[in-house]
């Protein structure tokens, strides 16, 4: 192999930045599709074109340079949930819930099979988080808060998917590549921030975070993924004595070591473009989706000029080839993968339905109001009732799994569709409705509320307070003042502080993420025709259930392992309906755009001449890019708030923002009724660089702002050819920074 071959096989690009013929200029060793990336840029793609798209990338790469075929990979972190018509299982916290190693592999062979039905050898998965603050977005994909129990579901994910690894011998056809992730700690990060920084001792290291990965490698984990956060301050992509001296070094892992998203770019001194100091880390393979060329080159240059020894660069070669034969790529005697008939079938199905049963956990049934005694009159109401988003949550068809539609999921049952099916099946009468009208008063309602779909860092919250919408408290009140019981089936991707709704209802049951198998529900909830539920509660909480929103959790509601079942029946008394945060003043309302995002109750509107697109700031689709093609401006709107506490206790406006194109005339800031010129705070920064521009508040009260009532907490005008990438504005409880800017004339 020559350098050049050598250093592309440790490069992997997103199919959204690379075409196949790519591939014959730069000979890379890897191809992914992260998680709104798919074959041909339709998300919704068949099992057929994925595998048809994998072919092409195959193709080209056998063909061209050494002849080194691609490997390729993509996110099935619950089940192969980038496929419409799969069978998605649930999140892993409620896998951990379940407390069932045997039922975690027989889910990682039918995952397996999936893949392999679509094409693709290697799936991002299994995460071996132990998630320590759950305000962290992630939380939902670690599987509990007992490393033990995270180290026998590593073992029984990993030999799930993979299969025994047998020397000599390829994977099955119907194995992927696990991968074990994110090494190290990535659930331990300060207040859960995502991508943060795990401030631990060593010794709470190795107790709490590490207890996976040993597991894993000893079932044979082909990879294992680093984290974006660090450890201490140092940034895992960047930390060679975990990567290479503890992972390659003592816990012995013979696999390749591949980064994420372009988080090499987050260790000191490196870009997105070029990272030596990752390979020189114990790095195998960057995750390079859109940086890939500018990887190729700067690693290049660096292979030359002696930065990353010739030696470093061959281990990285050598344990990349490794996995590609295990995985039957190399050689003339081709695995085939691409059997669409593995996919969605009935048996996986019928796992799913299991797996969502076994990981419902019954927190107050007083009463007995569980089961729904066969031949009810039922109604089926709340935003979560017929919602397979809510059901299914992030890494679903989308990255967000925000943007679904009944029709992905054909395969699949609503929790609502599910309880009607039963109840009628048991002599009785259902009615579905979100806002709860029914025509025949129903004896039991089941409302099922909880957190909308999303990943990452996009869950990170500022407490553990579920806000219940007002519309969803007022439904829950109007059913019990018609003497209907209520059955309140929680959908989160964690334990949150539900004190109110606790005690609103008469059952509360914990459903985490279930997927699409909503008859799993069913089986626990509803009597069949003998009187029984087909099956009971085997749910035990994964972590403790917080008693009020403060994080960290200092006096659990329920403990870790807590769960009722109909024969350990249990009256729950009335619980804390005291948060203890101020929810008036909740992270929501004082955040105008998060990452990009604008989040309700605010919308985003732009004069028709500004055009405006999510753009990858420091990590995927994290900023919003507004041009200005003419004069014009950008406008949060939404509900009238009152930041007069915030403005007089010296609270400022901060945007995290990088200016791409200066403006050539002012830029002017209004909140509320008051507009101040930006020009002196960001006149003389350079174009490019990433700036965090505070205001006080009491800036724009002093210009005449209402603070009480401000139903317009931003708006920026600018002229023509003005071009900004606004990542975050939020209110921030800071100093205030100084004099003010000046009053637009
Ligand atoms: C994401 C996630 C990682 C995922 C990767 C590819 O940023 O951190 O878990 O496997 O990118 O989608």
């Amino acid at each position: 192999m020559t350098l050049e071959q050598k250093v592309g096989q440790l490069i992997q690009a997103d199919i959204s930045s690379i075409k196949p013929s790519d591939l014959q200029q730069y000979p890379l060793g890897s191809i992914l599709a992260g998680g709104n990336s798919g074959p041909y840029g339709n998300e919704r793609a068949s099992a057929a074109k994925w595998a048809e798209l994998v072919g092409e990338f195959r193709e080209v790469s056998r063909n061209s340079g050494a002849g080194i075929p691609i490997l390729f990979g993509v996110d099935a972190v619950h089940g192969h949930s980038n496929l419409p018509g799969a069978t998605i299982f649930p999140h892993n916290i409620g896998l951990g819930a379940a407390n069932d190693p045997v039922m975690i592999r027989r889910i990682g062979e039918a995952t397996a099979a999936e893949i392999s039905g679509s094409g693709i050898e290697w799936t991002f998965a299994p995460t071996l988080a132990v998630p320590q603050d759950l305000r962290w977005g992630r939380s939902y994909e670690g599987y509990a808060a007992d490393p033990t129990l995270v180290a026998k579901y590593a073992t029984a994910m990993t030999l799930g998917l993979q299969g025994k690894l047998e020397s000599g011998k390829v994977l099955d056809a119907k194995k992927v590549a696990a991968t074990a992730k994110h090494f190290l700690a990535d659930g331990g990060t300060a207040d859960g921030r995502d991508q943060g920084d795990a401030r631990i001792s060593e010794k709470e290291l190795i107790e709490k975070h590490a207890q996976g990965y040993p597991a894993a490698i000893d079932a044979g984990a082909l990879s294992v993924m680093v984290s974006f956060s660090s450890w201490n301050g140092a940034k895992h992509h960047g930390n060679k004595s975990l990567v290479t001296d503890v992972l390659k070094g003592r816990m012995g892992f013979a696999g390749l070591v591949v980064g994420d998203w372009n988080g090499h770019g987050q260790v000191p001194g490196c870009s997105a473009g070029a990272c030596p100091d990752a390979i020189n880390a114990g790095l195998d393979l960057f995750m390079a989706p859109d940086s890939w060329k500018k990887v190729y080159d700067s690693t290049l240059a660096a292979a030359r000029d002696g930065t990353i020894a010739a030696a470093r660069i061959d281990d990285a070669v050598r344990r990349i080839l490794r996995v590609k034969f295990k995985l039957g790529l190399m050689g003339d005697t081709l695995t085939q993968r691409g059997d669409p008939a593995l996919i969605g079938t009935a048996d996986h199905l019928e796992l799913a339905r299991e797996a969502v049963a076994k990981s419902l956990v019954l927190l107050k049934n007083n009463d007995g109001v569980l089961p729904i005694r066969k031949g009810a009159n039922v109604l089926i109401a709340g935003p979560g009732a017929d919602n397979m988003a809510m059901q299914a949550g992030g890494w679903t068809i989308s990255w967000q799994g925000t943007d679904t539609k009944p029709e992905d999921f054909p395969n699949g049952q609503t929790i609502g569709r599910a309880i009607s099916d039963a109840v009628r099946t048991s002599g009785g009468i259902a009615t579905i409705s979100a806002d709860g009208r029914f025509e025949a008063k129903p004896e039991v309602a089941v409302v099922v509320v909880g957190e909308r779909p999303y990943a990452e860092f996009e869950g990170d919250a500022p407490d553990l307070a579920y806000r219940t919408s007002p519309a969803d408290e007022e439904l829950i009140a109007r059913l019990k003042s018609q003497g209907i019981r209520v059955v309140v089936v929680f959908l989160s991707g964690r334990p949150m502080f539900t004190g109110k709704l606790i005690n609103q209802a008469d059952a509360f049951v914990a459903a985490w993420l279930p997927g699409t198998q909503g008859n799993g529900v069913a089986d626990v909830l509803v009597a069949a025709a003998d009187g029984k539920a087909a099956r009971d509660f085997a749910g035990r909480l994964p972590f403790v259930w917080p008693a009020n929103a403060l994080s960290p959790i200092s006096k659990p509601l329920f403990p870790m392992g807590y769960g009722l079942t109909y024969t350990k029946p249990s009256h729950l008394g009335p619980v804390n309906e005291k948060a203890g945060v101020d929810l008036t003043l909740s992270s929501h309302i004082s955040n105008f755009v998060v990452r990009g995002k604008i989040p309700a109750p605010w919308r985003l509107d732009v004069d028709g001449a500004i055009s405006t697109r999510p753009v990858d700031l420091s990590a995927q689709e994290d900023a919003r890019k507004f041009t200005w093609n003419t004069d014009g401006k950008m406008t949060i709107n939404g509900p009238a708030v009152d930041l007069l506490k915030q403005s007089e206790s010296g609270a400022a406006l901060m945007i995290d923002w990088r200016i791409d194109q200066p403006a050539k005339g002012p830029v002017l800031l209004t909140v509320g009724e008051a507009t101040l010129t930006l020009q002196d705070l960001i006149g003389a920064k350079s174009a490019g660089s990433l700036l965090n521009t505070y205001i006080p508040l009491s800036c724009f009260a002093k210009a005449g702002a209402k603070m009480k009532t401000v139903a317009m907490p931003l708006r920026i005008a600018a002229p023509k050819g003005f071009v900004a990438t606004i990542r975050n504005v939020r209110i921030e409880a800071k100093g205030s920074a100084g004099a003010c800017p000046a009053v637009a004339k």
